[in-house]
């Protein structure tokens, strides 16, 4: 993976940040993609540069402004001549119980975990072609079996599951595309499941009986791009057992 490079939406911190150090300790360059967290992201591509020269750069978007997409793609391009994996992990997470649904719920959850991620692989694409290169989508356990309440952003990761299917059976043979779907990795910083006896609960249904790791989920991308070279449109649990249990 030396010299190769990554583009990972949402990069700035939790999930994505964890990701881009995983695969920046593999010899990847990589292109940290943020909305509104700016610091986070700049004190991770200065890390990431004090450990290895020119290895790392910002760059800012609102992934629901489509138009703005490509050029996500053409900034990483013109920096270091190439792309070679595409992570689409950037997602917008909260309730959406029925009769309480709006059409802003519906633009805001499907554009950032499903539409973005289809246009940002379709600029991605011609790119990642001359390089046999990799799009990783990052999914949810919950895009295979629904989460009460949220039914806006299961559909969403259902969305996005399929189009990993379609989008390895569009792009091969040049270029892989899979899925990583975590079980409890981090708490949401903004929602319900901050409640311990909610917590306790969700962790009991898991088999392994415990919350999973950021890098548990990055060890997972970083097998998809480095070690699978045989596997395409397949979207791998990591969850600790829960998507058996649900
Ligand atoms: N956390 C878990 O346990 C868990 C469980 C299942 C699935 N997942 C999936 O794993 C991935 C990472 O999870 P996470 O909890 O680390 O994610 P997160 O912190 O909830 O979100 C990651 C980033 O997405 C960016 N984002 C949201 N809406 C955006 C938009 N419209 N445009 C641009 N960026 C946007 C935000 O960037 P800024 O902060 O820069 O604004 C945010 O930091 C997500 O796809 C999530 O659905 C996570």
């Amino acid at each position: 993976m030396q010299n190769k490079t990554a583009l990972i939406t949402g990069g700035a911190k939790r999930i994505g940040a964890e990701i881009a150090r995983m695969l920046h300790a593999e010899g990847m360059n990589i292109a940290i993609h943020y909305r509104g967290s700016r610091d986070e992201a700049q004190q991770l591509c200065d890390h990431l540069n004090r450990l290895r020269n020119n290895s790392a750069i910002i760059l800012q978007a609102d992934l629901l402004k489509i138009a703005n997409l490509p050029s996500l793609v053409d900034k990483t391009v013109k920096h270091w001549g190439k792309l070679d994996a595409l992570i689409n992990n950037a997602s917008s997470f909260y309730p959406t119980p029925i009769g309480q649904i709006t059409e802003a719920h519906w633009d805001d959850l499907i554009g950032s975990n499903l539409k973005a991620p289809l246009f940002l692989s379709q600029a991605a694409a011609p790119y990642l072609k001359q390089t046999r290169g990799n799009i990783i989508n990052i999914v949810d356990v919950h895009g295979i079996r629904p989460m009460k309440n949220h039914t806006v952003y299961s559909t969403a990761k259902a969305g996005l599951a399929m189009l990993t299917q379609s989008l390895a059976k569009e792009l091969g043979p040049e270029v892989r595309v899979n899925g990583v779907a975590p079980g409890a990795i981090v708490w949401p910083e903004n929602n319900l499941e901050q409640d311990t006896t909610l917590r306790e609960m969700i962790l009991d249904r898991t088999a392994l009986k415990r919350q999973g790791d950021p890098k548990d989920i990055a060890a997972a991308v970083r097998f998809l791009i480095r070690d699978a070279d045989y596997i395409t449109g397949q979207v791998i649990p990591v969850c600790g057992g829960r998507s058996i249990n649900i």
